[in-house]
C-alpha cells in the first residue's frame, strides 16, 4: 500500500531529537523525501543517514543561515511541499527569575524560528501543487501555567502566527499547529525521570499517562497529508486531556 506521503518533500526542524526525530521516522515510513535540520550536528546527521535524507546543521534563529539552508534543502529535494517546525527550547522560571536573554532566546527559536523557516520556504511551498505547514506549539499556548511566561508567550504567538498563515496562504497552502501536553522527550527528562513527578503529571490528565513523541508524530502526519485536506488554521491539543479541563 502506498504511504500517505508518497511523492511529498518535507523539511523537518528539530529532527535530531524527540518529536522532530519521531516525525522524521514516521514521515520516511510513509514515503516522504526529507530534509532534516537541527543545531545538533551528530543527531541530525544520524537521523538523515537512517532515512536517506539530507541533513543540515542550522540555528533556526539565524535568519541568514535558515535562508541559505532552506534553499539548499529545496534544491536537494527538487522542491518542498511540506514544512514541520519542531525545533524549540524551554526555560521554566518564575517571571522574577527569568533572564531577559532567556526570554529573547525562546522568542527567537520558538516563534521567530518558524517565521524564518516558513518565509524561506515560501517560494517552494507556493510552487508546489498543494502544501502544508505544521508548527509544534504547546498546551502552553492555550492555558497559563506558572513559570512559563516566556515559553507560553512564544508558543501562543506561534499558534496565532499559524492561524493567520492559514488565511494568508490558503487555499493552496494549509497551516496547522499541534499543542502537545507533557511528552516524554529530552526536553522533559527532568520531569519524567523522577517517578513521583511523572506519576503526578500523568494523574492530571484524563488518559493517565504522559505522551510519546510518536503520539505527536501521528498528528503531524494527519496535518501533512490529504486526510486533513479541509483543515487549516487549527491548533490540535495532543495532551491526553490536559488542556480541556
Ligand atoms: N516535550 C514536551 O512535553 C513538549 C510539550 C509541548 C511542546 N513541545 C515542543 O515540541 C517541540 C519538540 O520538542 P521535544 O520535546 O521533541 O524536545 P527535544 O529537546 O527532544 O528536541 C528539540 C530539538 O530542537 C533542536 N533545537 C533547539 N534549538 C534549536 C535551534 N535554535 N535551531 C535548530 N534546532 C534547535 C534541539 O537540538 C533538539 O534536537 C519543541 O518546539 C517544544 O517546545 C514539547
Amino acid at each position: 500500500m502506498a504511504g500517505k506521503l508518497e511523492g511529498r518533500r518535507v523539511l523537518v526542524t528539530g529532527a535530531a531529537s524527540g518529536m522532530g526525530r519521531a516525525i522524521a521516522d514516521l514521515f520516511a515510513a510513509e514515503g516522504a523525501a526529507l530534509a532534516l535540520l537541527d543545531l545538533n550536528s551528530d543527531g541530525v546527521h544520524y537521523a538523515a543517514a537512517a532515512h536517506g535524507a539530507v541533513g543540515f546543521v542550522c540555528d533556526v534563529a539565524d535568519r541568514a543561515a535558515v535562508t541559505a539552508t532552506v534553499a539548499s534543502a529545496g534544491a536537494a529535494l527538487g522542491g518542498i511541499d511540506g514544512v514541520v517546525n519542531a525545533a524549540g527550547i524551554l526555560d521554566i522560571k518564575p517571571f522574577g527569575e527569568l533572564a531577559p536573554e532567556s526570554w529573547d532566546r525562546m522568542i527567537a527559536i520558538n516563534l521567530t524560528g518558524p517565521f524564518n523557516v516558513v518565509h524561506a520556504a515560501l517560494p517552494f511551498l507556493t510552487a508546489a501543487a498543494h502544501a502544508t505547514i505544521v508548527n509544534i506549539a504547546s498546551i502552553s499556548a492555550l492555558i497559563p501555567m506558572s513559570g512559563t511566561t516566556g515559553y507560553s508567550a512564544s508558543k501562543a504567538g506561534l499558534a496565532m502566527f499559524t492561524k493567520c498563515l492559514g488565511f494568508d496562504l490558503g487555499p493552496k497552502i494549509r497551516a496547522n499547529s499541534i499543542c502537545p501536553g507533557v511528552i516524554k522527550t529530552e526536553m522533559t527528562r527532568y520531569l519524567w525521570e523522577n517517578a513521583e513527578h511523572s506519576d503526578r503529571a500523568a494523574a492530571r490528565v484524563a488518559l493517565r499517562r504522559l505522551g510519546s513523541a510518536e503520539d505527536v508524530a501521528r498528528a503531524a502526519l494527519f496535518f501533512s497529508c490529504d486526510d486533513s485536506g479541509f483543515t487549516t488554521g487549527t491548533e490540535l491539543p495532543v495532551d491526553g486531556g490536559f488542556s480541556w479541563r
